[in-house]
């Protein structure tokens, strides 16, 4: 399994690297969860506190992220291992403090999280920072079993649509067709490992042939389709109640809680918080701009959540439907919707509907699936073909849980009585719990650990040495004196200067971490916005 003294791989260009990560970061997360989420609070209101959240918080925890990954030239675990160099009081703090909280739970009879509370503490105490490393390495699996199960499904309906068996005219018969084809053991299995297996074939071929290549391919496909289908949808009668359903700002339903919304979606649409922007960072070298191509990819993932809005919300509201959530509005309503139309093309509608969103649950999990395997080809010397193995063969099994248990628990009854066990009742399916467990708690702690990280052990220092590396000085212009006119003028160098640099430290130091900790609490229940 030994690689010996290979030289690392790196992307072929600048633009390669920000198509990849522009790949992982659009996904389902920008197609079937941003639309929903802004139409439920608020609207262009609610897009407007995204985009803070974006800003102030996306940006600089992904600069952050990538910068860590380039400086380590190396997988997550190895990563955060090189760079913290000495000892750190933040992590027997945390350490400490997650052990008490273990005792607390278990006294209130909350086995299942005491259980994880009490795991971590020790991962925490045994290896330091490279905690962080090891939740990023730990967290794919997770993602990767609900992900699968829905990538499986989208090639399924696309060739459902494509063959005409989507001809539903009623919500009941989409309804029927969902759940009869997504419980069927056989096919939804078989389409999950498909979809893991075209994942696992894509970095197989490594980071420049594989993946850069794909995302070169890929990323202006999905534009197409998406433009295709925003001028089917927007010139529908009646399309303009969809657009405003989005785009209207309505400031009377911004509340804390919208804040904390933004924030769970940013990290989850940014891909941040669980290495894999680490990793594709490790790939990157340093003459590349870290600061612009970061913005550039935020830029695009934001850009096609609200394309993803007006290609589905237009239509939607065009032929009456209620605009649900997830599975439902893709699977159930937006098929439903393209037979309304009339044009005797739902079928080729829904074909094209489908393949889009396979091709950006494609890219994404393959980031997910990448930072698994760089971790076994640097930290434990594998081949990269036994490394895709390996973690495609994992991914999937695990995966096979989910697909089999998306509508009842009737095929793992002893997983569920162990899972009521530790974490009490719950009526949500594995499938969900998945998807809930770590949208809502993983990444916020590995966000949280990535910003503390950088601004309390590695520091905002060296980042920033990795960020005038690739020779923007626009981390050091000062704002003000760009402002007055005065950007050349030696004397306006002086104390009184805003630069990027300072800001940047700021957020990460402060505002980052302490966001993210009241939407952890907000998420786990201990604090309440009412
Ligand atoms: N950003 C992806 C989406 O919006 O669907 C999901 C994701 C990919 C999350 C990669 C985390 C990750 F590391």
């Amino acid at each position: 399994m030994k690689e010996k003294n290979q030289v690392r791989e790196h992307w072929g260009g600048s633009l390669g690297f920000i198509l990849a990560a522009a790949g992982s970061a659009i996904g389902l997360g920008n197609l079937w969860k941003f639309p929903y989420v802004t139409g439920q609070n608020g609207g262009g209101a609610f897009i407007l506190v995204y985009l803070l959240a974006v800003l102030v918080i996306g940006f600089p925890v992904m600069v952050c992220e990538i910068s860590i990954g380039r400086s380590a030239q190396s997988d997550a675990i190895s990563a955060f291992q090189k760079l913290s160099t000495g000892k750190s009081g933040v992590t027997h703090m945390l350490g400490l403090f997650l052990m008490l909280g273990a005792c607390g739970l278990f006294c209130f009879g909350k086995y299942g999280l005491a259980g994880i509370f009490f795991l971590v503490a020790l991962v925490i105490f045994r290896f330091g920072w490279a905690t962080v490393g090891i939740l990023s390495v730990v967290t794919p699996f997770f993602i990767l079993s609900f992900y699968g199960t829905v990538g499986g499904w989208t090639i399924a309906y696309f060739f459902k649509g494509l063959f005409q068996q989507l001809n539903f005219t009623d919500a009941a018969s989409a309804e029927q067709t969902f759940a009869t084809f997504a419980d069927s053991f056989g096919p939804a299995v078989f389409f999950q490992l498909l979809f893991m297996g075209i994942t696992g074939s894509v970095i197989w071929f490594g980071i420049k042939n594989g993946i850069e290549l794909a995302s070169k391919f890929l990323m202006p496909l999905l534009l197409v389709f998406i433009l295709i289908l925003i001028m089917r949808s927007v010139t529908l009668p009646g399309a303009s109640a969809g657009i405003s359903y989005l785009l209207t700002p309505d400031f009377s339903q911004i509340t804390p809680h919208s804040f904390l919304a933004a924030l769970g979606q940013a990290f989850f649409s940014l891909s941040l918080g669980m290495g894999a922007i680490i990793t594709y960072g490790s790939y990157l070298d340093s003459e590349k701009n870290i600061l612009s191509s970061s913005l550039m990819i935020i830029v695009a993932d934001t850009f096609f959540a609200l394309l993803a809005g007006l290609a589905i919300f237009p239509a939607v509201m065009a032929m009456g439907m209620e605009p649900s959530a997830g599975a439902g509005l893709a699977f159930q309503v937006m098929p439903l919707t393209f037979n309304s139309i009339g044009d005797h093309l739902g079928w080729l509608w829904s074909a094209i509907f489908f393949f889009l969103i396979f091709i950006a649950a494609l890219t994404s999990a393959i980031s997910i699936a990448e930072g698994c395997v760089t971790c076994l080809i640097d930290h434990f010397r594998f081949r990269r073909k036994n490394a895709v193995f390996w973690t495609i063969l994992l991914a999937s099994l695990f995966g096979v849980f989910c697909s089999i248990s998306v509508f009842n628990w009737n095929r793992l009854p002893a997983l569920q009585k162990a899972l009521v066990w530790a974490f009490g009742a719950s009526d949500n399916s594995l499938f969900d719990l998945m998807d809930h467990f770590s949208s809502n708690y993983l990444l916020p702690l590995g966000g949280l650990g990535i910003s503390l990280f950088v601004g309390w052990q590695w520091g905002m220092r060296h980042a920033l040495t990795e960020l005038r590396k690739g020779g923007s000085e626009v981390t050091d212009i000062n704002f003000f004196a760009l402002l007055a006119g005065l950007k050349d003028d030696p004397l306006s160098k002086g104390t009184h200067s805003l630069t990027l640099s300072l800001i940047l430290g700021i957020l990460i130091r402060f505002i980052s971490p302490i966001s993210v900790i009241l939407v952890f609490l907000y998420n786990i229940g201990w604090l309440s916005l009412k």
